[in-house]
């Protein structure tokens, strides 16, 4: 190792003992704001980039704009002094360690888009100084800091291993879980060099229970989308075997309860109208993005992907039937959908299956509302732009139908005995034998 980078390792170290490090998050959204959160609580001078300033005045007036990340942590971390969120790269060179938690979305060609790390790249090289330590967090193909950002951030005429140190290391959040925080899941870490991952994980075991060394980013990045496939694959199967039980007349949550006895060897997966959020729809497709490139086609990701995609056309074709027992058409019916957000007790509507039904609904001739206690209004999106600005309906006897989508508590704690429409339950939500429900 030569003499800089090996000279500088064990002030680092110090400093992260010492808490005196300074430590800079780029990208203050659902995983970059908790991350740069944890380090202030635990004492680190620290300091939130951004894009977006809005999001960085607020944040900087101490409200927080995630509905589970209360203002008053934020309030906290600005009044504590060692919190600041700002535009200005130029800041980035105060910092010991940049950890990176920008998007990582897909292309309309479903393939990786990288502008949003290769900008922040751009922007690290152009204010890099020797001795710091550039973390990407993204979840992303396998080669990505090593390809993708080390030639970016040695632009700067700088040099990965000799004068800055370079780590992969990636989120497992997983949002407004109350079991499972930032601190108490483990962190895997991969870096480019014996001493980046030394750096690399002191700095992380000061915020979490405990790390898990890699030999390689290359395997921290494999690690990541290994996880998400594995439930994108499952929650497939699972979809595709309430389909299938669902023509035997067996009913696949009845099945999910009794299997999940089962004290080894098996673990339950969910069914649902369709996956969504920012990871699962999407990450698995990085990999099979990546495996053309050594000639390997990806068919289970490949197939999930398929089958959870169908899954809004399922829903919406039980919707037709179970109108049709009725006597009433899908066109010209009120529907109100229960629940925007992709997944239980959030307000993230991002890639959610409720837009693709909503759509598919409306194509047909229904008339389509929606509830959700976490979107009061439609934020602008870009699938579904045509849809920002409607707000929520209320729960009311004024529909044909009511489709749950979403199992927000809120819904779970509702007397759905006065509602005399038939109810399409596609997260089993309505329990008991009240009125007309109909599983999905
Ligand atoms: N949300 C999750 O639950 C979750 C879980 C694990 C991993 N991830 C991964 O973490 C990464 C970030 O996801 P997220 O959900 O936090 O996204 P997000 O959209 O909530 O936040 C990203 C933030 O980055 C900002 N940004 C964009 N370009 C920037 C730039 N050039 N410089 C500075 N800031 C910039 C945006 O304004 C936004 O505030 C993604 O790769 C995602 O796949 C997300």
């Amino acid at each position: 190792m030569p003499e800089t980078i090996a000279s500088v390792k064990d002030d680092f170290l110090l400093k992260i003992e010492e808490k005196s490090a300074i430590i800079g998050v780029i990208g203050l959204g659902y995983v970059g704001l908790p991350l740069l959160n944890c380090f202030v609580e635990k004492g680190f001078q620290s300091i939130g980039f951004d894009v977006d300033e809005k999001k960085v005045i607020a944040l900087t007036e101490g409200k927080s704009y995630i509905k589970h990340i209360p203002s008053s942590r934020i309030e906290k971390a600005v009044a504590s002094g060692k919190f600041r969120a700002t535009i200005d790269y130029s800041d980035l060179d105060q910092c010991d360690a940049i950890l990176m938690a920008v998007p990582t979305p897909l292309n309309k060609n479903r393939e990786p888009d990288m502008s949003y790390v290769i900008a922040t790249c751009e922007e690290v090289s152009k204010h890099i100084r020797p001795g710091q330590l550039i973390v990407l967090e993204s979840t992303t193909y396998p080669g990505t800091t090593d390809e993708l950002m080390v030639p970016i951030l040695e632009n700067s005429g700088l040099k990965v291993n000799r004068d800055f140190y370079v780590a992969f290391s990636p989120e497992r959040e997983d949002p407004n879980n109350p079991t499972f925080t930032t601190e108490n899941i483990p962190k895997v870490v991969g870096a480019t060099s014996p001493e980046g991952l030394e750096i690399a994980e002191k700095l992380y075991k000061k915020i979490v229970v405990t790390t898990v060394s890699v030999s390689s980013t290359k395997a921290a990045e494999a690690t990541k989308l290994m996880e998400n496939i594995f439930r994108s694959v499952n929650i497939a199967l699972v979809n595709e075997l309430k389909v299938t039980f669902m023509k035997m007349g067996i009913d696949i949550w009845e099945v999910i309860e009794a299997a999940k006895t089962k004290p080894f060897g098996y673990m339950p997966f969910y069914p649902g109208p369709g996956l969504g959020g920012h990871c699962i729809p999407i990450d698995p497709f990085y990999l099979t993005w990546k495996a053309r490139e050594y000639g390997v086609a990806t068919r289970f990701i490949e197939l999930a992907g398929e089958i959870n995609t169908a899954m809004p056309e399922f829903v919406v074709s039980r919707a037709m039937e179970v109108l049709n027992e009725e006597g009433k058409a899908l066109r010209g019916s009120k529907i109100l959908i229960l629940g925007l957000a992709y997944k239980a007790n959030v307000d993230d509507d991002r890639e959610s299956p409720s837009y693709r039904i909503m759509e598919l609904l409306e194509q047909k001739g229904a008339q389509v509302f929606y509830n959700d206690p976490y979107v009061p209004v439609i934020r602008p999106s870009r699938d579904y732009p045509h849809y920002a600005g409607r707000t929520s309906s209320d729960i009311s006897n004024d529909y044909d139908l009511i489709l749950i989508a979403t199992p927000h508590d809120e819904y779970k704690a509702l007397d759905f005995s006065g509602l005399t429409i038939p109810i399409l339950d596609t997260r089993n939500v309505v329990q008991g034998n009240s009125v007309k429900v109909f599983k999905a």
